[in-house]
């Protein structure tokens, strides 16, 4: 596409301008559920600094300016759980959700899940037709804090997908 978006591991100091991403991102689900609250959008930048400070956290960048972002972590029962997937609406349809998903993913790989598990919207078409395109499947559902039915899927880890040269 010509775009020079990078792709890297976010710095503390990009705390407020994902938090102001995500709230701009996370508007057309808000529309899809008629639902306001709903989690990424009641989050607040005290919350999500300390997502940045303790969570695996990318960020795609144009120039200065933070277009995406996600983050992951491990959780209690082992699974490497992602989420606050979400890129610029001005961007979105060039792959860069994928590559943010493919970055956060090989960087939790080196944490040793055994699996990854990522949840949205039941009525989401578009991001549940993202996840399986990159090999996830639907586990189950369960109902968000928010109210909003979810969907949750999630892919075994294999480790050839993720080789390294470390
Ligand atoms: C979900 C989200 C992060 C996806 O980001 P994105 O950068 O648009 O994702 P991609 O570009 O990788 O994939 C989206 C579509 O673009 C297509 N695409 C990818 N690369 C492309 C390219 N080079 N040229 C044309 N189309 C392309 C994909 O095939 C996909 O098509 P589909 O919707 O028909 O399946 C973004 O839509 C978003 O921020 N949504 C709002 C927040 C949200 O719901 N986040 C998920 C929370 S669970």
């Amino acid at each position: 596409m010509g775009m020079s978006v990078t792709i890297s591991a976010a710095a503390e100091q990009d705390a407020e301008q994902i938090f102001r991403l995500q709230y701009l991102c996370f508007q057309s689900e808000a529309a899809l559920y008629g639902n306001y609250r709903i989690a990424p959008l009641v989050q607040t930048l005290d919350s999500v600094r300390e997502e940045v400070a303790s969570h695996c956290v990318f960020v795609a960048r144009l120039g200065d300016e933070v277009v995406g972002s996600v983050r992951g972590r491990v959780a209690e029962d082992g699974a490497a759980v992602i989420g606050r997937l979400c890129v610029h609406p001005r961007l979105q349809g060039h792959g860069i959700g994928a590559r943010l998903l493919h970055a956060v993913e090989a960087a939790l790989v080196e944490l040793g899940p055994q699996r990854f598990r990522i949840s949205t919207g039941h009525r989401s078409e578009g991001n549940l037709r993202l996840y399986r395109r990159v090999g996830y499947e639907t586990i189950g559902t369960s109902q968000g804090e928010d109210g909003v039915q979810l969907i949750v899927l999630e892919k075994q880890v294999t480790a050839e997908t993720y080789a390294t040269t470390a």
